[in-house]
C-alpha cells in the first residue's frame, strides 16, 4: 500500500471527521460509524453480526461459508449502522475496511464494498491492517496514545509489540505455533465445549479446581518473548484420554489447569517483554494494553495485571464487546490513517497475510504461523 495524501481529511483542518468501518476478515460481519475529533474518538454505531451458529457443525469457521455469509448480510449490517449513527453517505469522510490479514474470500467482500460505496460518494477509500484496528483500540477506548508495549491476543495471532506511532510497529515475540485462541478453541473442541472455544472453556474453568490435573508452563523463562501452546494442547488430550470418561468435574479442573497454564505462560512472556520494552523506550510512560478476542478472559486480564503492577506498568483493556472483532477498530484505525493522510488507491488487493512488522525476523522453530487475524 503506497500512503497518499488526502486533502478532503477533516481532521487536517481541525474538524470532527466521520469514517464508516467494514470487517469481514473471520466470522463476523460488522460495520460501525465512528467520529474523530482532535485526539479523541466517539462511537456513533456499532453493528456486530457473529456466525457462530453457520460453523458449528464443523468445529471451526469454514471460509467459504464465512464469505458467502458476508455476502448476504453486508449491505444491511451497513444500513443498520448508518441508520443506528443517524448519518447519511454525504456525512462521512471516509470508508475503511479490514484489508488483511484474513479469511481472503470475506476480505474481498467487504473490500470489494467498501471501494464501491467511496467511489460512489466521491470520499477516500482506507485498507485497514486488522492487527492494527485492535493494537489502536485503546486509542478509541481509553485515550491512549502511543507508545506502549501490546500483547494482541487473538484465534490467529499471539504477539507482544512496541507501538511506537499508529504505523510503525516493533515486534518483539510471537508465537512458534498455535496462536493462543486458536488453543482455546481446540481445547474446547477436544472436551466437547462447543464452539467458539474461549469463553466455553473460561465457563467451565469457573467451577474447576487447577492442581488437580497437571500442565506445562509453555516457554517459561525464555530470554526471548516468544509464545509456544501446540505442547500444552497436547498435554491436555493425553491428560483427558487418561482420564477418559471425563466427568463434568473432570473437565472444569482441566479447563482450570489449561487457563492457569496459559496466564501464567503468557504472564511470563510479558515480564520478558516488559524488560525489553524499557529497555528500548528508556523514557516512555509504562503502558501495557491487551487486545484481541482472547484479552476477554478474566483470568488472564488478572494475571496480567498483577504482572503490570509488580513492573509499575499500567494496564489497558479495551470493554468487552470491542476486544472480539468488531467494525468499530476499523473505522477508529482508518479515522487514524486518514488523519495522517494515508488512504489507499482502488488498486489495493486484500492481504490474507499482512505482518504488522514486515522486518521482524522469524520465531525460532516458526512452525505454523496463523493466516487469520
Ligand atoms: O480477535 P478475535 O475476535 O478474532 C480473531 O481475529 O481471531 O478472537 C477470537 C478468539 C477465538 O479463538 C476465541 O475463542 C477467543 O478469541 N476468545 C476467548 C475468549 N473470548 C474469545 N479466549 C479465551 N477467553 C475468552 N473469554
Ligand atoms: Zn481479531
Amino acid at each position: 500500500m503506497t500512503p497518499r495524501t488526502n486533502d478532503r481529511s477533516g481532521a487536517a483542518a481541525g474538524r470532527s471527521t466521520v469514517v464508516l468501518g467494514i470487517e469481514t476478515s473471520c466470522d463476523e460481519t460488522a460495520a460501525a460509524v465512528v467520529a474523530r475529533e482532535g485526539d479523541r474518538g466517539q462511537i456513533l454505531s456499532n453493528v456486530v453480526r457473529a456466525q457462530w451458529e453457520k460453523h458449528r457443525r464443523y468445529g471451526g469457521v469454514v471460509p467459504e461459508i464465512a464469505a458467502r455469509a458476508h455476502l448476504e448480510c453486508l449491505d444491511e449490517i451497513i444500513a443498520q449502522a448508518m441508520a443506528e449513527a443517524k448519518v447519511d453517505f454525504g456525512d462521512l469522510d471516509a470508508v475503511a475496511a479490514t484489508g488483511g490479514p484474513g479469511l481472503i474470500g470475506g476480505l474481498l467482500v467487504g473490500v470489494t464494498t467498501a471501494k464501491a460505496l467511496t467511489l460512489a460518494h466521491r470520499i477516500p477509500f482506507i485498507a485497514v491492517n486488522h492487527l492494527e484496528a485492535h493494537a489502536l483500540t485503546v486509542g478509541l477506548t481509553d485515550g491512549l496514545r502511543p507508545p506502549y508495549l501490546l500483547l494482541l491476543v487473538s484465534g490467529g495471532h499471539t504477539q507482544l509489540l512496541i507501538v511506537r506511532d499508529v504505523g510503525r510497529y516493533e515486534r518483539l515475540g510471537t508465537t512458534i505455533d498455535d496462536a493462543l485462541g486458536e488453543a482455546f478453541d481446540k481445547t474446547a473442541k477436544l472436551l466437547d465445549l462447543g464452539f467458539p472455544g474461549g469463553p466455553a472453556v473460561e465457563k467451565a474453568a469457573a467451577s474447576g479446581t487447577p492442581g488437580r490435573f497437571s500442565l506445562p508452563r509453555p516457554m517459561q523463562g525464555r530470554a526471548e518473548p516468544h509464545f509456544s501452546f501446540a505442547g500444552l494442547k497436547t498435554a491436555v488430550r493425553h491428560q483427558a484420554q487418561a482420564a477418559a470418561p471425563l466427568s463434568q468435574r473432570d473437565v472444569a479442573d482441566l479447563c482450570a489447569e489449561f487457563q492457569t497454564a496459559v496466564a501464567e505462560s503468557v504472564a511470563d512472556r510479558v515480564k520478558r517483554a516488559m524488560a525489553i520494552a524499557d529497555e528500548r523506550l528508556p523514557d516512555a510512560p509504562k503502558h501495557l494494553v491487551v487486545a484481541g478476542g482472547v484479552a476477554a478472559n478474566r483470568q488472564l486480564q488478572s494475571a496480567l495485571a498483577d504482572v503490570a503492577a509488580k513492573a509499575g506498568y499500567s494496564l489497558h483493556a479495551p470493554p468487552l464487546e470491542l476486544c472480539g472483532d468488531n467494525a468499530a477498530m476499523v473505522a477508529w484505525a482508518g479515522a487514524e490513517r486518514l488523519a495522517r493522510g494515508w488512504i489507499d488507491g482502488l488498486d489495493f488487493t486484500a492481504r490474507a497475510r499482512w505482518p504488522l512488522d514486515p522486518d521482524a525476523t522469524p520465531a525460532l522453530g516458526a512452525g505454523k504461523q496463523g493466516a487469520k487475524a
